[in-house]
């Protein structure tokens, strides 16, 4: 079977395609993050026209990419959620566009779930069962996952996810859009114990998170400075250490409640470098696989969505759907 994905739940449009027996075949990928830019963050109109514009050119390219035609394609997955109403239209109107006139079934994608599967796309596979920790821009999330569409959400995030953490973190310490990358970056230069900032929620019990108050505490101190750049790459290397460390306090706990031996680490944050090296850290001492998806593939992609939808019409998890088009703004991954 091969499957053509697309995405376009955000600001990035994407188009992969995954085979069967020889894995990846093209993967293709535009980020709007320029035109975003002079907002400080994602405009949603703008977001779904330029989707628009890239999706046809993309399609093309990956088809070429992997040297096949419309024949060789079995089905079309698309994201259908969670995302912005706009943009997940424009794929998912393509999408199934694109599967009645090539006379293929087409199958909606949950976003999040994708995120999580993404570690099945590299050599070292995860076993199930395992726990994910979901950390992207819009969710944060642990997630005992005992296999293909058995998912249950053992802690959310009560108010900022991670990725939201960072950029809304970045945001006022004037730094640009994307905020993340960007204060992950200048951390490199930062006293990571210049700054104590409390761990949120790490007393509580439970497995749920909260961020907000963190980013006050930041803006408090970044407000009471001398605001220098070397300040500012304190203020931002000490911000990533309490959100690790939180990390690291919550994984160490769900992993001993679940007792699994797996970790897998999807979404946007889980391209944050002192986060993978803490979470391996931990690994270690716990004797427990952690798993992450490519940097590449932790950020939106389309891999993770061509491979999501073989997965679930491979297992008959996913019905082809009918001609209608749907998108689900909010969807729960653990309802998928
Ligand atoms: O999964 P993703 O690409 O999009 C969503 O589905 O939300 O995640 C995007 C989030 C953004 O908040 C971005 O700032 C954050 O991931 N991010 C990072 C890093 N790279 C991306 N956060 C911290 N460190 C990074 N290196
Ligand atoms: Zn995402």
């Amino acid at each position: 079977m091969r499957v053509l994905g697309i995405e376009s739940s955000c600001d990035e449009t994407a188009v992969a395609i995954y085979d069967e027996n020889n894995g990846l075949l093209a993967h293709q990928l535009y980020s709007q993050v320029k035109q975003h830019q002079q907002y400080g963050g994602v405009v949603p109109e703008l977001a779904s026209r330029d989707h628009i514009r890239k999706i046809t050119p993309l399609v093309r390219a990956a088809m070429q990419e992997a040297q096949s035609t419309p024949a060789d394609i079995d089905a079309v997955a698309y994201t259908a959620g969670p995302g912005l109403i706009g943009a997940l239209l424009v794929g998912a109107c393509f999408a199934r566009g694109l599967a009645w006139g090539w006379g293929v079934p087409s199958v909606a994608v949950n976003h999040i779930e994708a995120h999580v599967l993404a570690a099945f796309l590299e050599e070292n596979k995860p076993q199930w069962p395992f726990l994910a920790l979901l950390v992207s821009g819009g969710h944060t999330q642990f997630i005992q996952v005992d296999a293909l569409g058995r998912y249950q959400c053992l802690g959310e995030t009560l108010d900022d996810a991670a990725g939201e953490a960072f950029d809304k973190t970045a945001k006022l310490l004037g730094l640009p859009y994307p905020g993340g990358p960007e204060l992950a970056k200048i951390a490199e230069q930062g006293d990571p114990q210049a700054f104590k900032f409390t761990r949120p929620m790490v007393n509580r019990a439970g497995l749920d998170f909260s961020f907000s108050g963190l980013k006050t505490q930041v803006a408090t101190a970044w407000r009471q400075s001398d605001q220098s750049m070397q300040t500012r790459a304190d203020i931002a290397a000490s911000f990533q250490e309490t959100i690790v460390n939180t990390f690291i306090i919550k994984c160490k706990r769900a992993l001993l409640d679940t007792k699994v031996k797996g970790l897998v680490v999807a979404g946007g944050v889980g391209a944050n470098v002192a986060l993978r090296a803490a979470l391996l850290k931990l690994g270690e001492q716990m004797d427990v696989a952690v798993h992450f998806p490519r940097i590449s593939f932790c950020t939106d992609n389309a891999a993770m969505i061509a491979f999501a939808g073989f997965l679930r019409l491979q297992q008959k998890l996913s019905v082809a759907d009918a001609l209608a088009v749907k998108v689900y703004p909010r969807w729960p991954f653990h309802q998928s």
